[in-house]
């Protein structure tokens, strides 16, 4: 006989001092899921995590969130009433289905020449010239130079995209009003920008992505408020992600010195293995979460319809049936999934994951040629929060 879920553990109380995974390690101790005082079910295993984000008896959040925190419109109501990743099924296919012959994976290869001298311009001229703000002269511009070059938008723009960005996509959760306000300000300038760019794009079409994708999305099912969102999607998807998962990469390597030289002794060789095992060590994403569609038993406990899930990152990538010595950083190690939970999976899987493995893989190459002295001036980073894109510390570098 299937348990309530009214009976299923709540959290463990925070013991001062712990870490997120260590929290997260504790309430796994209790058993396979837990339940919060919004009801909302957190499941551990990486093959929990595995049935709940495969479509088939769950769904995406849609405006739920928005809905929790009593928005009704506005510009961030509208990306995400508009986006493919909070939308499901036909509605999700329209969206995204040009979108990924866009960011065809031969397209999206091609860019690696260009990511790695984007890397090289960044890095090259702090080497030598004392602490660095890893974050924010390198972390934060990769990413914003990167998907302004893929949209064909002039370099200079690149600033305005990172620093709205960051700024509008805190309202992709729940948030006190000020912040909300400051986002959906962040997300309506984003939004006209997008809008006078397409004008522009269809008005002079060029040979890039954003023309090609322009063209495949003529006389489709998308309005225009849908076609800018997907592109908005690029910028907000990302940034914050492929950021906090590069600096927090590169604070493991210094805090493991062995590795770090292991690297510098071969980049090309171990940037890929470098990035997959930091992207699993301290995830960017703490969790995901979706709404199931039927009742079902998971783990012993019965659970209905419309019940919010939400597959921890923080304990599926230190899932010991995966990994050996979950909690040892080895960029040697070999058991690895071939498809990394990190990016998600079903059908709302990382849309951009070769982009990002290219600028992350790009940006620990040219920092061990570059810079294979490097040092901490300061604390490691840390990534923090148990879900959705976790909010990276500062990190100061001598390169
Ligand atoms: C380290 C960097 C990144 C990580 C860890 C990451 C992770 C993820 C995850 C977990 C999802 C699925 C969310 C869910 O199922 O609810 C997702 C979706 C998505 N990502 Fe990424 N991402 C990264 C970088 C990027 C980049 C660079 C881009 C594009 C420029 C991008 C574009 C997207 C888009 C458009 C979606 C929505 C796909 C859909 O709903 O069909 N991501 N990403």
């Amino acid at each position: 006989m299937a348990l309530k879920l009214r009976d299923a553990p709540g959290f463990p109380d925070y013991i001062e001092g712990q870490t997120n995974h260590q929290f997260m390690q504790a309430a796994w101790a209790q058993g396979p899921l837990a339940i919060d005082d919004k009801g909302i079910v957190s499941v551990f295993s990486a093959e929990h995590m595995a049935m709940l984000i495969d479509d088939r008896w769950t769904r995406q959040l849609e405006l739920e969130i928005m809905r929790a925190s009593g928005v009704s419109g506005g510009a961030m109501y509208d990306f995400i009433r508009d986006v493919m990743l909070f939308s499901n099924d036909q509605v999700h296919r329209n969206r995204r289905g040009p979108m990924v012959k866009t960011f065809a994976h031969r397209a999206i290869a091609e860019l690696r020449p260009e990511v790695a001298t984007r890397c090289a311009g960044l890095i090259a001229p702090l080497v030598g010239t004392g602490s660095t703000d890893f974050l924010g002269a390198i972390a934060g511009p990769l990413p914003a130079l990167v998907v302004a070059s893929v949209m064909g938008a002039p370099e200079e723009e690149a600033a305005f995209f990172a620093s709205h960005v960051y700024s509008a996509i805190r309202g992709l959760s729940i948030v006190p009003d000020d912040v909300r306000e400051e986002s959906t300000r962040d997300m309506a300038a984003l939004d006209s920008y997008m809008e006078t760019l397409v004008a522009e794009r269809r008005a002079r079409p060029k040979e890039d992505m954003l023309t090609s994708y322009l063209q495949r999305v003529q006389g489709g099912p998308m309005d225009e408020n849908e076609v800018r969102a997907q592109l908005l999607a690029l910028l907000v998807a990302g940034s914050d992600t492929t950021r906090g998962a590069l600096t927090a990469t590169v604070s493991q390597l210094m805090q493991n010195p062995a590795q770090w030289d292991l690297l510098v002794s071969d980049p090309e060789r171990w940037a890929p293995a470098a990035v997959a095992e930091g992207l699993r060590f301290d995830p960017v994403i703490g969790s995901l979460a979706r709404v199931t569609t039927e009742r079902r038993e998971l783990a012993g406990y019965d659970i209905p319809a419309g019940t919010i899930v939400g597959p921890s990152m923080l304990t599926a990538l230190r899932d010991p049936a995966v990994y050996a010595e979950p909690d040892r950083f080895d960029i040697t190690r070999t058991d690895h999934p071939r498809l990394h939970p990190i990016f998600g999976g079903g059908p709302h899987r990382c849309l951009g994951e070769a982009l990002a493995r290219i600028e992350l893989e790009e940006a620990l190459i040219a920092l061990a040629r570059l810079a294979p002295h490097m040092s901490l001036d300061g604390p490691p980073a840390r990534l923090s929060g148990y879900g959705a894109v976790r909010i990276v510390s500062l990190l100061q570098v001598v390169l």
